[in-house]
């Protein structure tokens, strides 16, 4: 058997992790094996800088916990969480695009009827957000649901507050017979991610910029159609450009139209200024 030398470790590692039962599994592991090797001979990496990556890995695995994902964070820092979600939603471009989840979806919303104000009793700028559901050819959705879920003023998602023990900015609106949906809400504000983990630490290092841009979460499961991860950015507000996970596409830009106090698209009126997003949502039919 041949002594392992530095040109011959690859091949051999190679070789050994193809052996994987499941074929998918040896393409992923070989390919996985062959570029970090390369990953390594490209930049000369020395002892100490491997040893720093693997204090810098396992710290990244021990802040981690039920809440908070430190890997995916990572992930979503260099772009690979994006360019996942990306191979993975090639819709037709009259569909409206997909993005990255984020850490802070929270499962079972409740039930909203049309108009409801998830943002009841919490500060800010009231904000409707109103449009339709349709599919790529234009027929309304009827009885679609919208997860909806964002941060406060703040920039404060209800997963990060664990005193918390009732829905706080997030529900599930569903459309009506015409294919309309209206969320009252307030205007999200951009925030940091978490800086105070192995990832922020990296990045304080660099010139990359810590802030989402002001957004809104949206997720619909519709029988039929594919599965929609996205959000709604504000139209001109800061960091559009420089979005730390990468999550701005252009049709995902909405205009928040400020009015005086009056009617509102809840049908009802509001004794204060509001502002309105329009956002016709377009789902991918599955087939
Ligand atoms: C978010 O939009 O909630 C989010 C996405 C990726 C990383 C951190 C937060
Ligand atoms: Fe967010």
């Amino acid at each position: 058997m041949a002594f392992v030398n530095e040109d011959n470790i690859t091949d051999l590692a190679i070789k050994r992790w193809s052996t994987a039962h499941s074929p998918r599994v040896a393409e992923l592991m070989t390919a996985l094996v062959r570029h970090i090797h390369d990953y390594a001979r490209e930049v000369e990496l020395t002892d100490q800088e491997w040893m720093a990556a693997i204090e810098w890995l396992t710290a990244t695995g021990q802040i981690s916990n039920d809440k908070r994902q430190e890997f995916i964070l990572a992930s979503d820092v260099v772009g690979l969480s994006m360019l996942v979600v990306q191979m993975n939603n090639r819709f037709d471009e009259k569909a409206t695009p997909a993005t990255v989840l984020g850490p802070f979806h929270i499962d079972d919303s409740p039930a909203a009827p049309f108009g409801f104000d998830m943002s009841e009793g919490i500060t800010g700028t009231p904000l409707f957000v109103t449009g339709t559901v349709t599919d790529t050819a234009g027929a309304p959705i009827p009885g679609a649901v919208l997860d909806v879920w964002q941060a406060d003023a703040e920039g404060t998602y209800e997963a990060q507050m664990p005193e918390i023990d009732e829905a706080r900015l997030r529900a599930k609106y569903q459309t009506r017979a015409d294919g309309t949906y209206c969320v009252r809400t307030i205007a999200p504000l951009g925030y940091t991610i978490p800086m105070d983990g192995p990832v922020g630490k990296l990045m304080t290092n660099t010139e990359i910029s810590e802030y989402r841009p002001a957004h809104i979460h949206f997720m619909f499961e519709e029988a039929g159609y594919k599965r929609l991860i996205t959000h709604l950015f504000q139209e001109d507000t800061d960091y559009l450009d420089t979005d730390v996970v990468f999550g701005v596409k252009d049709p995902l830009i909405t205009a928040f139209i400020e009015h005086p106090a009056g009617p509102s698209p809840d049908g009802k009126t509001m004794d204060t200024p509001f502002l309105v997003a329009h956002y016709d949502f377009i789902l991918q039919p599955d087939h």
